[in-house]
């Protein structure tokens, strides 16, 4: 896949250089990478091929966006990142937020990935029910990452992100954190599926819905088993989530 990455300027470019650094210490001083990686993803997942509207373009921080019902939350995650924006006037909040979901990632163990800047600040937020519902199943999983022109492959390697973070009662209903150490990025999200429920530990039926598939399934056997695949296939199904609707192919 090639992508036609637009040209920033030296200037931008160093902003983004230097914005990646104050990122690093701002999540690893709060532990917030589980928060910023789910502002980063709910901020790309709403994006629709076929109308080529929403999408990582900063408008997320829309209040009409973050009341969305899946977004509950996230009001958080965008008010601990505004004091490194405000140090950033040139960068777009649409660069900014994916920057920091790499960041987010690679700060806690998981693999690097590519960063593009270039995404112009969208005003538009999308309607609400573009992301995924954790109460459902294997079709509606297919259904909302193919609108993004993501893959079964993609869909499983994402899902991998809850490696780190926990469910809040109050935010998603839901409670409890996925692995035994929801701040370290590794395989540990399959192996723990795998395994089958724990005490104090959470598999929403979204989770579950990666064992009964036949297709997503090996996919969970493969990454639970050899933790360099997973890194490969997730930092390709990131990198695509992040630059939904950005940078036309060629
Ligand atoms: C596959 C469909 C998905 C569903 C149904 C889903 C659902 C959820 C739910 C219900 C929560 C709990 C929110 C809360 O109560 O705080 C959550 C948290 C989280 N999700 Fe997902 N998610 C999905 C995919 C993803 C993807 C693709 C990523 C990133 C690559 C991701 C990253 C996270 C992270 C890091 C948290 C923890 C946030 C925190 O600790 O504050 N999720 N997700």
């Amino acid at each position: 896949m090639l992508k036609n990455y637009p040209n920033v300027s030296k200037e931008y470019q160093q902003a983004v250089e230097k914005c990646r650094r104050k990122l690093r210490a701002l999540i690893q001083e709060k532990q917030c990478a589980p928060i910023i990686l789910r502002l980063a993803w709910h901020a790309a997942g709403t994006y629709d091929m076929h109308s080529k509207t929403g999408g990582p373009f900063g408008t997320i921080k829309n209040q009409q966006e973050l009341a969305h019902s899946a977004n509950n939350g996230l009001d958080i995650a965008v008010r601990l990142l505004e004091p490194i924006k405000q140090q950033f006037p040139i960068l777009s909040y649409a660069d900014f937020y994916q920057l920091a979901g790499v960041v987010a990632v690679e700060i806690t163990g998981g693999p690097e990935i590519p960063f593009h800047p270039g995404r112009p600040d969208k005003t538009e937020s999308p309607p609400e029910g573009r992301l995924p519902d954790a109460q459902k199943g294997a079709d509606h999983l297919r259904e909302v990452f193919y609108r993004m022109g993501l893959s079964d492959k993609d869909i499983v390697a994402l899902s991998g992100g809850h490696t780190l973070g926990r469910c809040h009662k109050e935010r998603s209903g839901f409670e409890g954190a996925w692995t035994s150490n929801p701040l370290i990025f590794d395989n540990s999200y399959f192996k723990e599926l795998l395994s089958g429920e724990k005490e104090g530990l959470i598999q929403l039926p979204s989770d579950k819905a990666l064992l009964d598939d036949p297709s997503f399934r090996p996919y969970v056997e493969k990454y639970a088993q050899d933790e360099d695949a997973f890194f490969a296939d997730y930092v390709e199904a990131h990198l695509k989530l992040s630059e939904l609707g950005f940078a036309d192919e060629v």
